[in-house]
């Protein structure tokens, strides 16, 4: 059996191994610092097995040394936002996280592909890159899907058209700045250009941008986690099933797009190995320029993720 440990066993954490447990695909260890929480909400998954069908083992534990040799590590400890923050105000503290568990994944999963899902994601996902030595393929951040989840359910909200036939593509920094494709988002294989107007268009790009703060204004406590869980266990079933499934993730670039050093949300082929490929599709001179802006806010970031590393 495969094995997937999840590190954090809040919201989005429990939400994903709910997400990961019903596709039957691996054992799930979940690690939170809170032990009963972890154990908690394990025992309680596993009480509902009978019912939703799954046969895998979940664990919860506030020890590391369970997610030994785990194929996949999905990391999301850390604090979310609440209304009046953006994600950047999490940086000192979920760094802080980040590189902490960094160095038990390197420690006691040194093969795992790792999921990053901590906020600011792009800037946690560089941290946790510098601080495991893990190559640079094996650092995956989340945050593509979700965007193309929300982007594609306003499309079909507005058509009225069967969710999952609706195919979306969101690239960038997962920020406001984030940059939806409507050239390359299409309801089976018809572009959204034609059955939408312009405007129309514009209103969900914007919505799609914001819909993680959407999300927390109405919550106010913290921020999203069911789309979220539900993109990680889509990620984790790509890499544990092997399925080069082609969908937007947080990479490591080197010259892709023309940015050189940074995590950024593209479309990559996704299988065991992790980012398999980096997929580089034409962009027009608009998308091209709003790419530049996001890519530009995430190097920010990362310029201000050097006060927690001190040079080698
Ligand atoms: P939460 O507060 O419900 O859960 C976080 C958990 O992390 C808590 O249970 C806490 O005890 C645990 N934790 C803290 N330090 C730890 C450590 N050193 N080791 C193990 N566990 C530790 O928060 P939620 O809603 O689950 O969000 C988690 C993170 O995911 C936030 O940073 C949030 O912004 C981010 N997020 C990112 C998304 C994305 O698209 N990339 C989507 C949704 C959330
Ligand atoms: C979201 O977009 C919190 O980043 C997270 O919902």
């Amino acid at each position: 059996m495969k094995k997937v440990a999840v590190i954090g066993a809040g919201h989005v954490g429990a939400t994903a191994v709910y997400y990961i447990a019903e596709k039957n695909i691996a054992d799930i260890v979940m690690v939170d610092i809170e032990e009963g929480l972890a154990r908690n909400k394990a025992l309680d998954f596993m009480h509902s097995a009978p019912l939703r069908n799954y046969n895998v083992n979940i664990e919860g534990t506030s020890d590391y040394s369970r997610i030994r040799d785990s194929d996949v590590v999905v990391l999301t400890a850390g604090i979310p936002r609440k209304p009046g923050m953006d994600r950047m105000d999490l940086l000192k503290t979920n760094v802080t996280i980040a590189k902490q568990v960094s160095r038990q994944i390197a420690e006691y999963a040194p093969n795992a592909v790792v999921v990053v899902v901590t906020n600011p994601l792009d800037i946690i996902s560089m941290a946790v890159l510098k601080e495991s030595g893990f190559a640079l393929k094996k650092i995956i951040g989340m945050a593509g899907a979700l965007d193309s989840t929300r982007f594609r359910y306003f499309i079909a909200e507005k058509l009225n058209v069967w969710p999952g036939d609706v195919f979306a593509m969101v690239l960038g920094g997962h920020g406001d700045q984030m940059v939806p494709l409507k050239n390359y988002s299409s309801v089976a294989g018809i572009p959204i250009t034609q059955l939408l107007d312009k405007d129309t268009i514009e209103s969900m790009v914007r919505r799609t941008r914001t819909g993680g703060g959407e999300i927390v204004s109405f919550l106010k406590t913290g921020s999203a986690f069911y789309a979220p869980g539900a993109s990680v266990a889509k990620m984790v079933e790509a890499v544990i099933k092997d399925e080069k499934r082609l969908m937007a993730v947080s990479a490591y670039l080197r010259g892709e797009y023309g940015y050189r050093d940074i995590f950024l949300g593209v479309p990559v082929l996704l299988g065991k190995n992790g980012v398999e490929k980096i997929i580089e599709i034409e962009l027009d001179s608009e998308e091209k320029e709003a790419l530049d802006y996001s890519a530009k806010a995430v190097c920010e970031g990362v310029e201000s993720l050097g006060r927690f590393f001190t040079p080698a």
